[in-house]
């Protein structure tokens, strides 16, 4: 694996093999070597606490040296490309670059780089380590994913972590269902549309999703007050009892409380919404080492 760019590159056994390390090092089953010598560069385009917290974190559990970049601070403000704030990191000796843009497939005016991409998020397109730290974080719970019947609710068009969960857990056996109001439906992924209230009860995994205002059109969200779209698409008490003994909650996060999810519900005991954090971590280191090894790095310890 040179690049990890979207979930639709992966193959299943890809998938399986970065789920079990990330988990293999977060029991302390594997060891990652150190990548002392190797320089990586975080470019967020798009502002992010999550995935670029726990980047930093895996990178410096990894032991690589950090290059210090800011969008803000960068020739970016000078209208520098893309394309030469990559060039020009991977001449001054960066070795893989994680990335966050606003722009769907960024990334295809990179692929003449000759160093590995993380995709950090494309616009609506895909964000493939949420979706791999959302794997990770049901495997944990269910141990499979052949049969599950997940939901998942809310801006489908607009949301990156749909579009990458849908392709992945479909492509793993798992039944996606979708819920969402008419305008943020995105009829090119081909789960059914249902009825939250219909389903709630025999879901084994409700997912909620970010209401995307930054990708909305002026006036968009008119039609949906806050209040309005809890109620109609959103986890409610009243929901969150139907669910069954088993089932889990989860969220990529940031929550709108109140909105996607009860205020009361975020940290209830079928959330999942910090364990996808905190699996966030691992997975991440996991991905960097398998993606550094690939490149000719010296293989991992297997300390049992
Ligand atoms: N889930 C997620 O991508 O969160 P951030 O935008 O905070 O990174």
């Amino acid at each position: 694996m040179d690049n990890l760019l979207s979930m639709e590159h992966l193959t299943t056994d890809e998938i399986y093999e970065l789920i079990q390390r990330a988990s293999d090092i977060k029991k302390g089953d594997l060891k990652p070597r150190n990548y002392e010598d190797k320089f990586v560069a975080n470019l967020f385009f798009e502002n992010s606490t999550r995935t670029k917290s726990s980047f930093l974190v895996a990178e410096q559990k990894l032991g690589l040296k950090l290059i210090d970049f800011e969008t803000t601070t960068s020739s970016v403000q000078k209208g520098e490309s893309l394309y030469d704030t990559c060039k020009t990191l991977e001449q001054v000796g960066a070795d893989v670059l994680v990335i966050r843009h606003s722009q769907t497939t960024y990334y295809d005016e990179l692929e003449t780089l000759n160093i590995p991409i993380i995709n950090g998020g494309d616009g609506s397109g895909q964000h493939p380590t949420q979706s791999l730290l959302d794997l990770m974080t049901i495997y944990e719970e269910y141990n499979d994913f052949k049969g599950l019947n997940i939901l998942i609710c809310g801006d489908i068009k607009n949301s990156r972590v749909a579009r990458s969960n849908y392709q992945s857990l479909t492509a793993l056996g798992a039944n996606v269902m979708f819920s969402s109001p008419e305008a943020w439906k995105d009829e090119s992924l081909r789960a059914p549309y249902v009825d939250i209230d219909t389903v709630i009860d025999q879901v084994d995994i409700v997912m909620l999703l970010r209401v995307q205002h930054e990708r909305h059109e002026t006036g968009e969200i008119a039609s949906f007050e806050s209040k309005n779209y809890h109620e109609a698409f959103g986890l409610t008490k009243e929901r969150y009892d139907r669910l069954h003994d088993n089932a889990i909650v989860m969220h990529p996060a940031p929550v709108n409380r109140g909105v996607e999810i009860d205020d009361c519900l975020v940290e209830a005991s079928k959330s999942r919404i910090f364990k996808q954090m905190e699996n966030g971590m691992y997975l991440r280191m996991a991905v960097i080492d398998y993606i550094l090894q690939t490149k000719g790095v010296q293989k991992n310890e297997i300390t049992n």
